[in-house]
């Protein structure tokens, strides 16, 4: 923080969120709802009200308004689309969270982001930890892999990144209900079963991300639902929760070319999250019961493990 910095304040002493992404994001909309559960004051301004890229709007933005915490949940996310639009993802995934964290830095604010498993190659067979070697596959990977060494790289301390992955849950369209929709009217549907990851609820991510905050956790964390699967095993689950009869045919990725390269394995080793909070992350296919069943969307870490 330089000492003549006009911007430089306290922030007041009740927690005050600002949430980049939280009017329409998957993410940023859980987020949203959970934090005023928790009693949070609230900000989500949304492109029409903030250009997140104009620094001296942003900086006016939060002189006004004073918040203590800055969750950006803002993405380029069309991991297929970012392979031909690289500038358009770049400056999303990597030149924002950098901006961000910069005036975060400079306006004493807790900075928190997110990031992915798409950083990593795939080619471990065991959870990866934070620590491991990123080697991105895609341009979605390589620019949030940029964006998290941008901010890293200032040294701010109160900055936390959180990768998560497959992420479903309620208020925009996601993985689930595509193929709940695509099942309705379909007898089968083929699904790549040779890419495995952690499925992830949004609402769980959100209450588990204030856990970290509330530990002061610092640094890159990994965090999703417990247990893992391939994209045909989560969509057969979720087939089956609904009792649609529709079956899941598993394919290789082979039989179902895209454009950005996936990796093959991409589970994340979450115990550091556990270490600093205490909770441990509900199973996935309890989480995806949750979203398809449960009306008020709520999220339970068991704190007992
Ligand atoms: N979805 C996943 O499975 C997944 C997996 C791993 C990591 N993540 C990470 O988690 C975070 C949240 O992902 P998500 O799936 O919630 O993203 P999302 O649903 O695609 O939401 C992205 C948000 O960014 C906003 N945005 C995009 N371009 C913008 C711009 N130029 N100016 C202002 N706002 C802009 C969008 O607003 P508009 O609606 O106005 O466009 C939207 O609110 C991202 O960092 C992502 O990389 C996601």
């Amino acid at each position: 923080m330089t000492p003549d910095n006009p911007l430089q304040h306290k922030p007041s002493a009740a927690r005050k969120a600002l949430v980049l992404g939280g009017k329409t994001g998957l993410l940023g909309q859980a987020l949203a709802h959970v934090l005023k559960e928790q009693h949070w004051d609230l900000l989500c301004p949304g492109r029409d009200d903030l250009d997140v890229f104009d620094q001296t709007s942003l900086e006016a933005y939060i002189e006004r308004h004073r918040p203590s915490h800055l969750f950006n949940t803002i993405g380029y996310t069309q991991v297929d689309q970012a392979e031909e639009e690289t500038r358009a993802a770049s400056r999303l995934n990597t030149s924002l969270p950098i901006l961000l964290a910069r005036i975060a830095k400079s306006c004493n604010l807790y900075f928190i982001h997110y990031s992915t498993d798409f950083v990593f190659d795939g080619k471990k067979s065991i959870p990866y930890l934070p620590q491991d070697e990123p080697n991105p596959l895609s341009v979605y990977g390589t620019t949030k892999l940029e964006g998290e060494q941008g901010v890293m790289a200032l040294g701010w301390d109160k900055t936390l990144i959180i990768r998560t992955a497959w992420l479903f849950g309620p208020y925009k369209t996601n993985f689930v209900d595509k193929i709940l929709t695509l099942a309705a009217t379909r007898r089968s549907l083929d699904i790549v079963h040779d890419q495995v990851g952690c499925p992830t609820y949004t609402m769980d991510l959100a209450c588990n991300t204030l856990a970290l905050v509330k530990a002061g956790a610092q640094g890159i964390f990994h965090l999703t639902n417990t247990g893992h699967a391939s994209w045909c095993e989560l969509a057969a689950e979720a087939i089956a929760c609904t009792g649609v009869p529709c079956h899941a045919r598993p394919i290789s990725s082979a039989d179902f070319p895209q454009k950005a390269v996936r990796p093959a394995y991409s589970v994340l080793d979450c115990s550091d999250f556990v270490r600093a909070t205490g909770l441990t992350p509900r199973p996935w296919i309890q989480a995806l019961r949750a979203y398809l069943f449960e009306k008020d969307h709520a999220c339970l870490t068991d704190p007992r493990d």
